[in-house]
């Protein structure tokens, strides 16, 4: 295996140093990448946050979920910057700090996103003569496709595209950058992955966990523009896409995105959306979503979504892209499903079973990473029965994972200049713009119930039972 190089010195100056997501993703990823010896030692970490405070409270509110050696020595390498994110002052202020390549890392809620970049780019600190000036902005980018449009206007008018690193997590999760080693690695999957092949395709992030303490963002949220243009489009754009001419950045985001514009934007007789009532998901004693902290008891946000969605393309013309996502639901899960079709029959006919299982190919993304194949196989006796049987590989079996965030190759990838795993402006908008009719449509109406610990609701199941198809089980 290749051994990656250490990553250029840079400091990274930390909007919401205080916040959740600074202390339970970034700063863990951080020090793992510190004990992977691919941090320079010079790289240092600035983190910004309106309050008052100090060094001290900062490496203290930091160091919540991390220890040990290699958290010390980063420690030492934080300081604190009070300051509001909209005041002039703030990035005057930051010029004298910093110099050389800076990361800003804009880990605050998403209104911040616009004027913290304009405040970057009027102080002029984009500017590139003494190293690289790179941004990094969390999700939600946008809430519809006018807002994303918006925001990528503003954004590009201070920096250009190759110095903004729209984060997407699930991008840095292994598994799911194996999809493409898994096809285009091999010629068995290739060649059958295409409308030839393949009935249809399922897509599913299910979680046991309820909204529980995010109410005030989710209830404004909602499990759509949470988990769809997002999460759910970069798995179907990486089964989706073309080869690409090589594994550099454009190369692959450009077919990436070529997969998502020809998405046609989905109608709302093809969607589903739910709400979970009490029950019980996981350990997890659930109360109704409306009873939820934070949550306005007329809400009409949904908890779970469903959808079925056209790829128009030569390879995919014909072959829906199930797509579902829900909090409360049974189990974990997160996978990709590929049916194939069903192979002819007359061969069998005659036989005690006239229906052959299907083959199905399962790339299984949370909670235990693995890839399944199941086959039909001759049942042992006298007659010729075929029974399924499933080929499959482990993850944890096979290599030792340790404990990752799915941070720290996208820190480490922003650090060494490749954005091959950052959205690009058009993926983006391209998300958005096949949702924006559902988006639009449910501004009206409620979702329907579904009980917390199901498998979500029930008009999921007849939206794929209209097409003869069922979905793959949950957990
Ligand atoms: C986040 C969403 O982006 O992804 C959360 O805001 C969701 O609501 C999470 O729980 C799921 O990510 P993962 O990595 O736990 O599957």
């Amino acid at each position: 295996m290749k051994k990656a190089a250490v990553a250029p010195a840079a400091t990274f100056v930390i909007f919401g140093a205080m916040g959740d997501l600074a202390r339970r993703l970034l700063m863990p990823a951080i020090v793992n990448l510190q004990a992977a010896g691919l941090l320079d030692a010079k790289t240092d970490f600035i983190g910004v946050s309106h309050g008052e405070g100090s060094d001290d409270a900062l490496r203290d509110a930091l160091g919540k979920f991390v220890d040990g050696a290699d958290w010390r020595k980063i420690a030492k390498r934080i300081r604190y910057m009070q300051g509001e994110f909209e005041d002039d002052a703030l990035y005057k202020e930051l010029a004298g700090k910093i110099g050389g390549n800076v990361v800003f890392y804009l880990a605050v809620a998403p209104n911040f996103f616009g004027p913290i970049v304009e405040s970057i780019g009027k102080a002029g600190l984009f500017d590139e003569k003494d190293g690289f000036r790179r941004v990094v902005i969390e999700k939600p980018f946008g809430t519809d496709l006018k807002s994303a449009q918006e925001l990528n206007k503003r954004i590009l008018a201070c920096a250009g595209e190759d110095q903004v690193y729209r984060i997407d997590h699930f991008l840095g999760k292994e598994t799911v950058q194996n999809i493409l080693v898994t096809r285009f690695g091999n010629a068995l999957t290739e060649a059958v992955w295409n409308n030839r092949y393949v009935d249809h395709v399922q897509i599913t992030a299910a979680e046991t966990v309820s909204v529980g303490t995010r109410g005030s963002f989710y209830d404004a949220t909602g499990a759509l523009r949470d988990m769809v243009p997002n999460h759910l489009f970069q798995l179907l754009s990486l089964v989706g896409m073309e080869p690409p001419a090589s594994f550099d950045a454009e190369a692959v985001r450009s077919e990436k995105a070529k997969v998502v514009a020809a998405v046609r934007p989905v109608e709302p007789d093809e969607a589903v959306r739910g709400r979970y009532v009490a029950g019980k998901a996981g350990d997890e004693k659930v109360p109704d979503y409306l009873k939820t902290q934070d949550v306005s008891p007329k809400s009409r946000t949904e908890t779970y979504v469903a959808m079925k969605v056209a790829v128009e393309t030569w390879r995919w013309h014909g072959v829906p892209f199930y797509l579902r996502t829900g909090k409360a639901l049974a189990a974990r899960d997160t996978e990709i499903v590929i049916r194939f079709r069903d192979a002819p029959l007359m061969l069998f006919h005659g036989t005690p079973t006239d229906a052959l299982p299907p083959n199905q190919l399962v790339l299984q993304l949370q909670p235990n990473e693995g890839i399944a194949l199941a086959l039909a196989v001759k049942q042992p006796g006298p007659l010729v029965e075929a029974v399924p049987a499933e080929l499959h590989f482990d993850y944890s079996e096979r290599f030792k994972l340790g404990h990752r965030t799915g941070y720290e190759t996208l820190l480490y990838d922003v650090l060494i200049g490749d954005q091959t795993l950052f959205q690009r402006a058009d993926q983006i908008e391209g998300g958005w713009r096949a949702v924006q009719p559902l988006l639009d449509a449910w501004k009206k109406g409620q979702p329907e119930a579904y009980k917390a610990g199901s498998d979500g609701p029930e008009a999921a199941d007849a939206l794929i039972a209209r097409d003869g198809r069922t979905w793959h089980p949950i957990g």
